[in-house]
């Protein structure tokens, strides 16, 4: 998607915070994965969605064009949703239905904490469902602290590195489930 569909921020938006919000004492492992066209990270979607279950909050941090939207595709994919995901830049969020719910948003356009509970991100975070957030560190603050951090990066026109933290137990858990299949 060309950097241009996404406009300009809206007045106050910040950018990404400090590595400093995100890890008040030492921070988690980072495991970091390669992947070498689309195709590829939304396999790694899909295969992250055999370890997620209910209340899993997953952060995905990363540029304009790093693959975000394409590997929650290969989540809901993986979810086995009845529709096929679509990216939340302008809706803000999506929702689909699979043996639980789940909930796309995407925070680009938002700028305070108060944006996001608009939306309803309380209720989404009731534990219900499975909770993907695109533009997670546009609203620091406003995820709980026990989620799965991915971060991607361009390194090349087909590649990528994602980067998985595990920020608190159930977040490390799903790692660890992911880590051995
Ligand atoms: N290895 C790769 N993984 C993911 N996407 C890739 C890869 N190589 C090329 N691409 C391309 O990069 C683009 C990623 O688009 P996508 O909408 O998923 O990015 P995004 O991070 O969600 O962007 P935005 O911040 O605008 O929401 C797609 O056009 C995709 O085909
Ligand atoms: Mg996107």
């Amino acid at each position: 998607m060309p950097p241009s569909r996404r406009g300009a921020l809206p007045p106050g938006a910040k950018g990404p915070p400090s590595q400093d919000s995100q890890a008040p004492c030492a921070p988690p492992a980072a495991h970091v994965i390669e992947s070498r066209s689309a195709a590829e990270t939304w396999a790694l979607g899909e295969r992250l969605a055999g370890a997620l279950g209910p209340g899993l909050v997953v952060a995905l941090v990363g540029a304009l064009g790093t693959g975000k939207t394409v590997f929650a595709k290969g989540i809901v994919a993986g979810l086995s949703a009845t529709q096929e995901a679509t990216s939340p830049s302008f809706s803000l969020v999506n929702v689909y239905e699979a043996a639980f719910p789940v909930y796309h948003l995407d925070f680009y356009r938002l700028a305070r904490e108060e944006d996001a509970e608009s939306l309803g991100l309380r209720d989404y975070l009731d534990g219900h469902g499975v909770v993907l957030v695109e533009w997670a560190d546009r609203i620091p603050g406003s995820l709980p602290e026990d989620r799965l951090e991915v971060t991607l990066a361009r390194t090349g026109d087909e590649t990528r590195t994602l980067t998985f933290r595990g920020f608190g137990p159930r977040a490390e858990r799903t790692l660890s489930l992911l880590a051995g299949d």
